[in-house]
């Protein structure tokens, strides 16, 4: 059993049963909001199956108080939002087999709740950020034959109550997946795939990867703030 922190949230308590399920030896996977929640713990459970694992995120002291907890790990400190940013980033990165678009941001509010800069700001982060760490990563992943995985969520397939911003960009998210399926073209195109997480109002976190998580949250994401995701 693990112990993250969720970004500025609550204490997050993670089981994972990944004995023996899957090895990464010799891959390097890139997990952006690694430094936190859902982040943390996969770039934990792919450190623990062999691989080398790089930490983006914007919070400095949580990235690298994580990377001392694994070994090997590196810390780049990138806004996933900044074009510029990214782009130095995947200039100091010569081999990627794995993308982990993990770094997201949630809204509560419904249509009329919602102001026009909020929705700017997840469909920045959440949409935006993802596009412009991907297309970065492209390259090394075709030349590695790699993976891209999207953190996307049971929001963008269902409409959830007061998340109107939140499906709006999960449902980008899902929909920018697959259409990667389609363009990039020929064999040594990277497997892209969207994860569906949901939350339950009994506190658990059920993913539809093979990899089985549960969350203890010290509150149900439902109910909680602008921070929280879902
Ligand atoms: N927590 C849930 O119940 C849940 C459910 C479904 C989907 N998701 C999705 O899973 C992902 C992770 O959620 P979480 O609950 O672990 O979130 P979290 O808030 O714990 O972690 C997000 C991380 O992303 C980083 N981040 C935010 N904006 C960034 C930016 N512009 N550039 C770089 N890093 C940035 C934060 O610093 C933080 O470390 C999100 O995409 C979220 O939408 C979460």
């Amino acid at each position: 059993m693990e112990v993250y922190s969720r970004a500025g949230g609550p204490q997050i308590t993670i089981e994972m049963h990944v004995d023996n399920l899957f090895r990464l030896d010799g891959r390097v996977a890139l997990i952006t909001g690694g430094a936190s929640g859902i982040g943390a713990a996969t770039s934990g459970v792919f450190a623990s199956a062999g691989a080398k694992v790089i930490i983006v995120d914007l919070d400095r002291e949580r990235a690298e108080h994580l990377a001392m907890e694994i070994p090997g790990a590196e810390v780049r400190i990138c806004d996933i939002t900044d074009e510029q940013s990214v782009k130095q980033m995947f200039d100091g990165i010569r081999k990627l087999d794995i993308l982990v678009n993990n770094a997201g941001i949630g809204l509560v509010g419904s249509i009329d709740e919602t102001s026009r800069g909020d929705f700017e700001k997840l469909m920045r982060v959440n949409v935006e950020g993802t596009f412009l760490v991907t297309r970065s990563a492209l390259p090394l992943l075709i030349e590695s034959h790699g993976a891209i995985v999207n953190i996307g969520s049971v929001a963008g397939l269902v409409g959830v109550k007061r998340r109107f911003a939140y499906c709006a960009t999960k449902g980008a998210v899902i929909a920018m997946t697959r259409q990667l399926a389609v363009i990039t073209p020929g064999k040594s195109a990277p497997i892209a795939f969207a994860l569906e997480l949901w939350t339950r109002p009994s506190w658990k976190a059920i993913s539809r990867s093979t990899i089985s998580m549960k969350k203890k949250l010290s509150e149900p994401s439902w109910s909680r703030d602008s921070r929280s995701a879902g």
